[in-house]
């Protein structure tokens, strides 16, 4: 079954074409990077925008690179939550024109689901068991991925998501958007101190708390200007970089052993960052559990995660509806 995904909830236009879930015949990302990043964060009326202008180009240029025409499709896939409703509404109405005129069925997605397959995609063996850390921009989760389309939220955030914490310490640093891959860069060459907090929150929680860390970081950087202080930005990133993971993995880790699960999912944007995988690939090294994560073009939005979720989707008989909502939950 081949799968049209569309997907635009935030700040990428993406169009793939996917066979079985599992098979990229092509994945066309247009990022708009460039133009949020002059504001230092995505403008949702700008984003809306600028998915208008590319999401046919891009619909064009998915066909093109997998050598395919429209009647090639058997279904189509559109994220419909959460995310940005503007940006939402684009990808949706294009995908239901796409439909009505092709006269192939259409699912709603839910991005979180396209998130955990796109690990899917990267590793044919992976099935279902296993514990997913989902941790993007807008989104920290622990789930317990019990099937394709059985999630249980064991552990969220209570406040800022992991991605938003790693975006707002590198605006206060002034080192650029997104700030994810920019700290992840600069952590490498900075040299950790034992300076800002680990919220573990309650002793048994799997929730996560990344605010008050945000807010260590920039009382640091006020009382070390006021001192006159010199801020070295790689050591801040480093120091910064080891509190996010530091909880990351200790709630990870104690989950997987709470429920005698072997094997840990990595997805969404920050499964992108170098600490964050070598940590866990040494600490699960010489024993039996199992650490898998997509490739970085995969961690990020695209529309190959979210033909992918279609193909579960529809084969699961749970067509989401297609109406757009910005707070879907998982
Ligand atoms: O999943 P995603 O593309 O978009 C959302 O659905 O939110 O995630 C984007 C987030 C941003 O906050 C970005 O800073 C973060 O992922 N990110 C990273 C890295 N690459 C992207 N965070 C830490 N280390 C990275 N290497
Ligand atoms: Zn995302």
């Amino acid at each position: 079954m081949r799968v049209l995904g569309i997907e635009s909830s935030c700040d990428e236009t993406s169009v793939a074409i996917v066979e079985d879930g599992r098979k990229i015949l092509s994945n066309v990302i247009s990022t708009q990077i460039d133009t949020h990043k002059l504001y230092g964060g995505v403008v949702p009326e700008i984003a809306s925008r600028k998915h208008v202008e590319a999401i046919n180009l891009v619909i064009d240029q998915a066909f093109g690179e997998a050598g395919l025409s429209f009647q090639d499709i058997d279904l189509v896939g559109v994220t419909r939550g959460p995310g940005l409703i503007g940006a939402l509404l684009v990808g949706l109405s294009a995908a239901k024109a796409f439909a009505l005129a092709s006269g192939k069925e259409i699912v709603g997605v839910n991005h979180m689901h396209g998130h955990v397959c796109a690990n899917y995609l990267a590793h044919p063996d992976l099935e279902p068991p296993f514990i997913s850390l989902v941790i993007s921009g807008g989104h920290t989760y622990l789930l317990e991925v019990k099937d394709y389309l059985d999630f249980e939220v064991l552990g969220q955030t209570r406040d800022d998501a992991a991605g938003e914490a790693f975006d707002k310490v590198a605006r206060a640093l002034g080192i650029g958007y997104p700030g994810g891959p920019i700290v992840d860069q600069l952590a490498q060459k900075g040299k950790s101190r034992d300076i800002f907090p680990r919220v573990m929150l309650e002793k048994d929680s799997y929730d996560f708390s990344f605010s008050g860390l945000k807010t260590a970081v920039m009382n640091y950087l006020n009382q070390a200007k006021q001192r006159g202080e010199e801020i070295i930005v790689e050591d801040i990133c480093a120091s910064f970089q080891d509190a996010v993971l530091d909880v990351l993995v200790e709630k990870s880790l104690r989950l997987l052993k709470d429920k005698k699960m072997k094997t840990l999912v990595l997805s969404g944007g920050v499964a992108a960052n170098s600490a964050l995988r070598s940590r866990l690939q040494e600490a699960f090294q010489g024993t039996d559990y199992k650490l898998y994560y997509p490739p970085k073009i995969l961690c990020t939005d695209n529309g190959a995660m979210i033909a992918s979720a279609a193909y579960y989707t529809y084969q699961n008989h749970r067509g989401q509806s297609l109406y757009a909502d910005p707070s879907l939950g998982i």
